[in-house]
């Protein structure tokens, strides 16, 4: 399963990148508005830190206006994909995108069936949206693994990004339900590193180093 983050603040992405781990950022427009930053100057130095895929958001809700959104957004980096949210209207642009090659993460994805559409129109990339499922008391992770598996039943080439994504087991649920792609929230990837049984290992050999280290 690949590691994407889910943020739009460039520090996050550059501590991230240099662990050597990261290959690929999604976006969306509040991430991006917590930056207080147009979204345009947002991507272009995302482009610039990252070769992986960037998913950015194309805002308008007619077929013409997201083709048209998603033609310019593309042309900022040859890595960046376009988020589409799954309408009707959407998937008549996603059709339209995949016959001219512009790659595109359908988004806000809450059901099988909204991504076997998604897939069907050519998307690149699928979204379901886990913890928002899970907010309505439904199950979000069940969603990822049911496509991953109708996806694998018929060679479907989409990828399915386990997206929305709160804390860690939601990371592991994603990897054992075979999401192609997990997007995490900074915080999350950064308490996937710690254990407390690694820091009070660390703590003793350091503490036992001492006590030879001039011998
Ligand atoms: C994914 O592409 C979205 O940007 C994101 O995962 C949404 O997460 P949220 O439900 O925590 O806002």
């Amino acid at each position: 399963m690949k590691i994407f983050l889910d943020t739009a603040n460039v520090d996050q992405i550059r501590e991230i990148n240099d662990w050597g781990i990261l290959q690929g950022v999604t976006t969306n427009p509040s991430l991006v508005s917590k930056e207080g930053r147009c979204m345009r100057d947002c991507l272009e130095e995302i482009a610039t830190i990252l070769r992986g895929p960037i998913s950015a958001e194309a805002m308008s809700m007619d077929t013409e206006g997201m083709v048209r959104e998603a033609r310019e957004l593309a042309g900022i980096a040859e890595n960046i994909n376009v988020k589409i949210p799954m309408t009707a209207q959407g998937l008549a642009a996603v059709s339209r995108l995949s016959k001219e090659g512009i790659k595109t993460n359908v988004t806000l994805v809450f059901s099988t069936n909204q991504a076997l559409l998604a897939a069907a129109a050519g998307a690149t990339f699928v979204s379901p949206f886990v913890g928002r499922l899970d907010d309505i008391g439904n199950s979000g992770m069940a969603v990822v693994e049911e496509t991953v598996d109708v996806f694998d039943t018929y060679s479907i080439k989409t990828q399915v990004i386990a997206a929305s994504l709160r804390h860690p087991m939601h990371v592991t649920e994603a990897a054992r339900a075979g999401a192609h792609i997990a997007t995490i929230p900074y915080d999350v990837i950064v308490k996937m590193i710690r254990h407390p049984l690694t820091d009070l290992g660390i703590q003793r050999f350091l503490e036992d180093y001492e006590k030879i280290k001039d011998l």
